[in-house]
């Protein structure tokens, strides 16, 4: 059984191993880290039992606003899929409470832009950025970075995307 919580119970050993899980260079810093996370106004985890398995990194104002900054999810427990519920067009069944539910997949290595939205059956492929306010309503396929409401593919990524070393924020 998964359970959730906002305490920070984790120690700084069990989030360098998360980090390292998926290969994030903050994790071989993880006096830094542990700080940071600590440092961090909101910071919500994912056990299996005892074992750190997600984490949720929320920056905010404390008043008007809140963005996840990035969601970590072990390699061992990603692909499950989230459900993303939906209403009945129909205004009769809507008002019943009548509601579908349909899987959103989202594959390794996504980078889901801010205030972008995805909707229920979509599959984002592996490597994929999806841009900032998105909407995206049909699955959209690994290594592209797709934009727009409704979403759609601009390009594939390239080798001239990745940054200069002495150009990295982290
Ligand atoms: C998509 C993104 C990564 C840029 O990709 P890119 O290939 O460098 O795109 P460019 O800037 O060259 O723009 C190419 C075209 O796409 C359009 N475009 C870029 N981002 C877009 C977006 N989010 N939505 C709609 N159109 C977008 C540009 O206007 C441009 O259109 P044009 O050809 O008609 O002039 C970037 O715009 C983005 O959305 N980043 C996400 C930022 C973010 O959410 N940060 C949150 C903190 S992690």
């Amino acid at each position: 059984m998964y359970t959730y919580t906002e305490e920070k119970k984790f120690t700084k050993e069990q989030v360098q191993e998360l980090f390292l899980s998926i290969n994030w260079v903050s994790g071989n810093y993880p006096e830094r880290l542990y700080r940071a996370l600590m440092n961090s106004s909101t910071v919500l985890t994912v056990w299996d039992g005892e074992r750190l398995v997600g984490l949720i990194r929320v920056l905010d104002d404390t008043a008007m606003l809140a963005q996840i900054h990035y969601v970590i999810v072990h390699p061992d427990y990603q692909g499950k899929g989230i459900a993303c519920a939906g209403h009945s067009i129909d205004h009769e069944q809507r008002s019943k409470g009548i509601s579908t539910s349909k899987p959103v997949t989202i594959e390794k290595d996504v980078w889901i832009g801010a205030n972008s939205v995805i909707c229920g059956g979509v599959t984002i492929g592996e490597g994929s950025v999806i841009g900032a306010g998105s909407v995206v309503t049909k699955s959209i396929p690994a290594n592209v970075v797709a934009v727009g409401n409704p979403c759609r593919v601009l390009r594939e990524v390239r080798e001239e995307d990745r940054i200069p070393m002495d150009e990295l924020a982290f």
